[in-house]
């Protein structure tokens, strides 16, 4: 881990992501239960365990004085009507904030917090988001052919928390009707204390 102050760099269009300290991916049998249509998920998976999206990471230490940095890569997809994207997390640390920065592509951030409250916000090049503390979010790729690619920073402290949304879900969720993005209720969406 660098112990002076250092560069790295946000690649170019189509360049692959270079000097990263980490790079996870996440194949759609990571993503068993996320999506709204079983059947499609299985037969999609039957025909290889597709890469859905990558984070790259530079390694800091997880004390507030930090900042987690790195790269996001959702690749352009479907599941049935549904849009590829992220697992979606809270952060463990739920009262810190995470800014998200546009490269490329075309997508959403779906957003939530425990009060009950959700949005969902554009993502284009160019487009800054500052995501509240407190709110869950999860980027979706609603683009056809091109990967939709963020730069995130967050406190070092913050962590993740899945495991919320991995039992409850999104209250929305992105499907494609008509051949355009629509922002749709959840109805596996689970309520907080209800099960
Ligand atoms: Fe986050």
């Amino acid at each position: 881990m660098q112990t002076v102050p250092f560069t790295y760099r946000i690649p170019a269009s189509g360049e692959t992501p270079a000097g990263y300290d980490r790079h996870l991916t996440r194949r759609l049998s990571s993503l068993r239960g996320f999506f709204q249509d079983g059947a499609a998920f299985e037969k999609e998976i039957s025909l290889g365990d597709t890469l859905v999206y990558e984070v790259y990471e530079i390694n800091r230490p997880e004390n507030s004085g930090e900042l987690q940095t790195g790269l996001s890569i959702v690749h352009p997809g479907l599941i049935g009507d549904e849009y590829y994207m992220t697992k979606g997390h809270f952060h463990a640390e739920l009262q810190t904030a995470e800014i998200y920065h546009c490269l490329q592509g075309e997508g959403v951030m779906v957003m939530e917090n425990m009060d009950g409250e959700w949005a969902v916000e554009e993502l284009r090049p160019g487009v800054v988001l500052y995501i509240l503390p407190g709110w869950a979010h999860r980027s979706v790729n609603t683009g056809h052919d091109e990967d939709l690619i963020t730069y995130f920073a967050y406190p070092g402290h913050a962590g993740h928390d899945y495991a919320t949304i991995e039992t409850q879900g999104f209250r929305k969720i992105m499907l494609e009707r008509d051949g355009r993005p629509c922002i749709v209720d959840n109805p596996r969406w689970v309520a907080p204390g209800s099960r």
